[in-house]
């Protein structure tokens, strides 16, 4: 999302809508395309939305994984994907644990490369799938503001939706515990708050956060009912919000700690219609790709 213009991320949500509002019989456009799923980290939404919206387009894929993957007896990254372009698919799509792997085999490789989460650095897909579903719930995106709350340190999906939004007009507030903020994060014309209870009334749209304790070699706060305490969105916090508020989550959801399950399935949760999104997002990425080589 860094990357992306403006221009780039309106083309890649108006193909979205057009593939939503067709029917889902598969076209056979690309039924001799390959896509390559590669996955050195679990994954459910991502991985299995790349995979319809990979059969949707009429295209064949194929998963690997890290436990299936020659990486676990040595071979490095580039030699695994080298080895993988070397049978011609046309789009690589990556997951990984460091922040940049995707960016490296952009360098290295002519075949097509989609992030699909590197690390703490970006999930660029989640982004455009958000601005989707934020475009269709509230009908714009420019002049919102948005509520990023939660693990903003160790989130590459904050990340890309901060730069995202802001490209597309929305004003962004960042809330968590000072351990989960990054220092530096100013640099990017962000608001900042400690206190959930104190900016919620602001937002038009609500973003929680998992903590990502897998990215954290120890926990950066006293304690779990403290954070939720402070940080947790539950029906007593959202008495102070907008009453057209939108709730979104990416998923994996924490029920009980950053959000409560009566507000996860209440009537402001558009967190299953992040995930319908998905699909026809990944669609879209998927078919510029695999048209032309490059966004268009
Ligand atoms: N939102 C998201 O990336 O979920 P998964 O980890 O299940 O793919």
């Amino acid at each position: 999302m860094h990357d992306l213009s403006r221009p780039d991320i309106l083309s890649i949500l108006a193909l979205a809508k057009k593939f939503k509002n067709t029917p889902k019989a598969p076209t056979q456009a690309f039924s001799h395309k390959t896509v390559v799923n590669l996955f050195f980290e679990p994954s459910t939404r991502t991985r299995s939305s790349f995979e319809i919206a990979t059969k949707r387009l009429g295209a064949s894929s194929i998963n690997i994984t890290s436990s299936s993957s020659s990486t676990i007896k040595g071979e490095t990254l580039i030699d695994t994907a080298k080895n993988l372009e070397a049978m011609n698919p046309d789009v690589i799509i990556i997951r990984h644990f460091s922040s940049g792997a995707p960016y490296v085999l952009s360098q290295v490789l002519k075949t097509p490369i989609i992030n699909a989460g590197d690390g703490f650095h970006e999930h660029p897909t989640q982004a455009l799938l958000d601005m989707m579903t934020i475009e269709e719930a509230k009908g714009k995106i420019s002049g919102l503001t948005v509520l990023i709350v939660g693990d903003i340190a160790h989130s590459r999906v904050a990340r890309s939706n901060i730069y995202g939004l802001q490209k597309m007009g929305a004003k962004i507030i960042v809330c968590g515990p000072p351990t989960l903020i990054p220092p530096d994060i100013q640099k990017l014309h962000v608001g900042v708050s400690h206190s959930l209870k104190e900016v919620v009334s602001k937002a038009d749209v609500i973003m929680m956060l998992r903590i990502q304790e897998e990215r954290q070699d120890r926990i950066q706060f006293p304690s779990k009912r403290e954070y939720i305490k402070y940080f947790g969105l539950t029906l007593d916090t959202l008495k102070q919000a907008k009453k057209d508020v939108i709730i979104m989550h990416p998923g994996p959801l924490n029920r009980g700690v950053e959000i409560a399950s009566e507000v996860a399935d209440g009537p402001y949760s558009v967190i299953l219609n992040q995930v319908t999104n998905g699909v026809v997002v990944r669609m879209a990425l998927l078919s510029m790709l695999m048209k032309a080589g490059k966004i268009e």
